[in-house]
This record gives C-alpha cells, structure tokens and sequence, in this order.
C-alpha cells in the first residue's frame, strides 16, 4: 500500500469514499465529502494524502490550517479522514496519519488538532488536556499531536469550508 499526496485524477474517487465511508456513521451529516471540496477550491487544503491498493485509492486523509483563539501559529487540522468500509481496522487509518504528521512536521508545523472519538485517536498519538476548547463540545474529544512546542491552550476553530458543518 502506497501513502501519497492526491493527484487532480483522485478528486472524484475522493468524494466517493468519503461519502461511502461516513454514510454509516450516526454522528455524520453528510458534509465530509463537500468539506473536502471546498478546502480544495479554497486554497485550504495543506496537506491531502491517500492510501492507494491495486490502483485504487482505499484511504484518504486533509490536514487544512485551524487557529487557536484566533491565531494560526503553525497549527492544523486533521480530517475529514476516511477509510473505505471493507478495509477499516487494518492499519490504513493510522498509516495515513503517521505520514501526514511526518509531512507537516517537516514543514515546521507546531501541531495537529482534530476532534474525533478519543477511542481512535488516542491510539495514534492523540491526546486531549481539556485546554483545547470547541464549541460546546466535551473537551475529551478535542485532541491534538504537539511537535515539541508547549500544548494548545484556547478555542480551536477549523477553515471556513468547516462551516456550514457547523463546525
Ligand atoms: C476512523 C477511520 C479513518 C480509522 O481508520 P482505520 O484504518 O479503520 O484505523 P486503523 O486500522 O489504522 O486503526 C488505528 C487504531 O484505532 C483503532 N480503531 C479504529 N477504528 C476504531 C473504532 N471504530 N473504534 C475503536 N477503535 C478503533 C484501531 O483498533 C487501532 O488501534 P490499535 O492498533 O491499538 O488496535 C476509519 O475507520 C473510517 O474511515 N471510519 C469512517 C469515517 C470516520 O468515522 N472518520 C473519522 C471521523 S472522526
């Protein structure tokens, strides 16, 4: 399995799995694949990276800028991330994060953020101090990778193609 940065051919196969990947999750309203393509179109999406098998691509991943209480200051955001239905709990997940983590970390990033079930996330790294805020949301499940700086202190807000998710 290959882990790569998108190609403009892997837009539409993109936008499939993230819709097929979400479409059986109870918290998803649909927004994940639409969020993708206005991170693209808007110019915030940093970092998307996909997992390819046989020619396919199985696993996909965006890291876009967040700011914390209101400042960017190096800090990004993962997701939406989607793995394809059939393949999910081997491994694709964690691999495309771990690259993505290395990719930002390289291009002197401070950090990653995302809010997500701390069931997964906390498995790859992840942890959460009740510092970082969102919303209303239970702090537990808003997480962050630190790249050696001091953790995240404030409200996490993500690029503007997160709102009309509510996010
Ligand atoms: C979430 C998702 C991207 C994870 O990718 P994945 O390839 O299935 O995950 P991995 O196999 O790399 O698993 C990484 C770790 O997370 C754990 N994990 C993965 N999915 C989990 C789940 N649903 N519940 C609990 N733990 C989970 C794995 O057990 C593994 O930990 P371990 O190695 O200590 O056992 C994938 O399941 C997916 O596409 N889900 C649907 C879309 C979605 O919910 N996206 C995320 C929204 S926050």
């Amino acid at each position: 399995m290959l882990i790569r940065p998108e190609r403009p051919d892997d837009v539409d196969a993109i936008d499939r799995l993230t819709t097929v990947a979400f479409e059986p999750q109870p918290f998803s309203d649909g927004s994940e694949a639409p969020i993708v393509r206005a991170l693209r179109a808007s110019g915030d999406l940093t970092l998307s990276l996909v997992a390819e098998d046989d020619g396919g691509v199985v696993g996909h991943v965006a890291f876009s800028p967040v700011t914390i209480d209101g400042s960017h200051d190096g800090w990004f955001g993962l997701g939406p991330i989607s793995v394809r239905l059939d393949l999910q709990r081997r491994g694709i997940g964690r691999a495309m994060v771990t690259e993505g983590l290395r990719r930002l970390r390289d291009q002197g990033a401070r950090g990653c953020a995302l809010i997500g079930d701390p069931e997964i996330y906390r498995r790859m790294g992840f942890t959460a101090d009740g510092a970082l805020t969102h919303l209303d949301l239970d702090p537990t499940a808003v997480q962050h990778v630190t790249f050696g700086g001091p953790s995240p202190r404030g409200e996490l807000r993500f690029a503007r193609a997160f709102d009309a998710a509510g996010h």
